[in-house]
C-alpha cells in the first residue's frame, strides 16, 4: 500500500435518489405505470459535490443533523451503495459497522452469526475458530451464544458486531452510530479497542450525534448539511463551527441538547451567588 495516497479519496461525489411524486398503491400499479412511462419522480441529492480525503491513521468524524447524508456517504465508502457521479477510491480492507444487524442473520444464534459475519468480513473459518474465544470474551455474551440473534437487544447486537469486526485489525473501520446503543461500560471498552486499532495504524470513520465523542476521538472531521460539506479539516475547528451555527439557530430547531448547552465558560458565569460562596442552596 502506497503510504502517501489517502486511504479514502472522495472526489466531487454525488448521490441522487428518486422520490416518487405520487403514491403508488400496489406493485401491479407500479409496473403498469412504469411500462406506460407515467411514473414521475423528483430528483433529490443526498450528497452533492462532496470531496474528502481520509489519510492513513486519521480518525475522521462525520457530523450533521438527521438526513444530512452521513450514512449515505459511509455506505458508498463501504461499497454497499454506488455514487451517482464522482469518484470514491478506498485503499485497504474495510470493516463496516453501518446498520445494526447488517451482515447478521437474525434467525441464527450468536455463535453461528460470529462465523457468518466473520466470513462476510473476509475472514477464513479457521481464523474465526482460532479467535472465537476472544470475540466472545470481548462481547461478554457468553451466556447468550446459543440464543437466536432476533432475541438480542440492540445493545447486544452492537456488542457482537463490534467484537467480530475489530478482531482482525481492518485497514479502515467504519462506525455509524451503532455504538451509541451500547451501555456506557461497553462504549468505554469500544473506545479503548478503537484506540488500540488506531495505534496499530487502522483508519477510522466515525459518525456520532455526540459532538463530545467526536471531539474526544477524532483528529479530523467534516460537517454535512443537506448533503453538502459545510466545513472540513481539523476536528475542533469543524465542531466549533457546527456548534456556533446550531446555537445561532441557523440549523433549525431540532438541534441536539449537548450542542445547545452553554459552553463551559458560559456555564461558570451562571453559578448562583450561594454556590459561589460554597453555601448549598436551600431546598424547596
Ligand atoms: N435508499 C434511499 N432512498 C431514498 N432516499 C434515501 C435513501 N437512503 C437515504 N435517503 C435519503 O437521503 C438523505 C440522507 O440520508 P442519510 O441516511 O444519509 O442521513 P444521515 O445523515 O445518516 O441521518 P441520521 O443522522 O438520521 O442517521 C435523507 O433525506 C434520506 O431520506
Ligand atoms: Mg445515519
Amino acid at each position: 500500500m502506497d503510504r502517501d495516497l489517502p486511504m479514502v479519496e472522495i472526489d466531487h461525489l454525488y448521490r441522487r435518489f428518486n422520490m416518487a411524486k405520487e403514491k403508488v398503491d400496489s406493485v401491479k400499479e407500479y409496473f403498469l405505470r412504469k411500462v406506460k412511462g407515467s411514473l414521475s419522480y423528483d430528483a433529490f441529492y443526498a450528497l452533492e459535490d462532496v470531496s474528502i480525503n481520509v489519510e492513513k491513521g486519521d480518525v475522521y468524524g462525520l457530523i450533521g443533523l438527521n438526513g444530512s447524508g452521513k450514512s449515505t456517504l459511509l455506505k458508498i465508502i463501504a461499497g454497499v451503495m454506488k455514487p451517482s457521479a464522482g469518484r470514491c477510491v478506498v485503499r485497504g480492507s474495510v470493516a463496516p459497522l453501518i446498520e445494526l444487524g447488517a451482515g447478521f442473520d437474525i434467525d441464527l444464534t450468536g455463535r453461528e452469526n460470529i462465523f457468518l459475519n466473520g466470513t462476510v468480513l473476509g475472514m477464513e473459518p479457521a481464523y474465526i475458530r482460532q479467535r472465537f474465544d476472544e470475540i466472545v470474551d470481548f462481547s461478554e455474551l457468553q451466556e447468550f451464544l446459543d440464543v437466536q440473534v432476533k432475541n438480542y437487544s440492540s445493545g447486544m447486537v452492537a456488542r457482537l458486531a463490534f467484537s467480530v469486526a475489530t478482531i482482525m485489525k481492518p485497514d479502515i473501520l467504519i462506525c455509524d452510530e451503532i455504538l451509541s446503543v451500547g451501555d456506557f461500560l461497553f462504549q468505554q471498552k469500544c473506545e479503548k479497542r478503537m484506540n488500540e486499532l488506531m495505534s496499530g495504524g487502522t483508519t477510522v470513520l466515525l459518525v456520532s450525534h455526540s459532538i463530545e465523542q467526536i471531539e474526544r476521538m477524532c483528529n479530523k472531521a467534516a460537517w454535512l448539511n443537506h448533503g453538502k460539506v459545510m466545513a472540513q479539516g481539523d476536528c475542533a475547528g469543524v465542531c466549533n463551527e457546527y456548534k456556533e451555527n446550531a446555537r445561532a439557530g441557523k440549523l433549525g430547531e431540532d438541534v441536539p441538547e449537548d450542542i445547545l448547552a452553554p459552553a463551559e465558560d458560559e456555564a461558570e458565569a451562571e453559578v448562583s451567588p450561594a454556590e459561589d460562596a460554597g453555601q448549598p442552596e436551600a431546598r424547596p
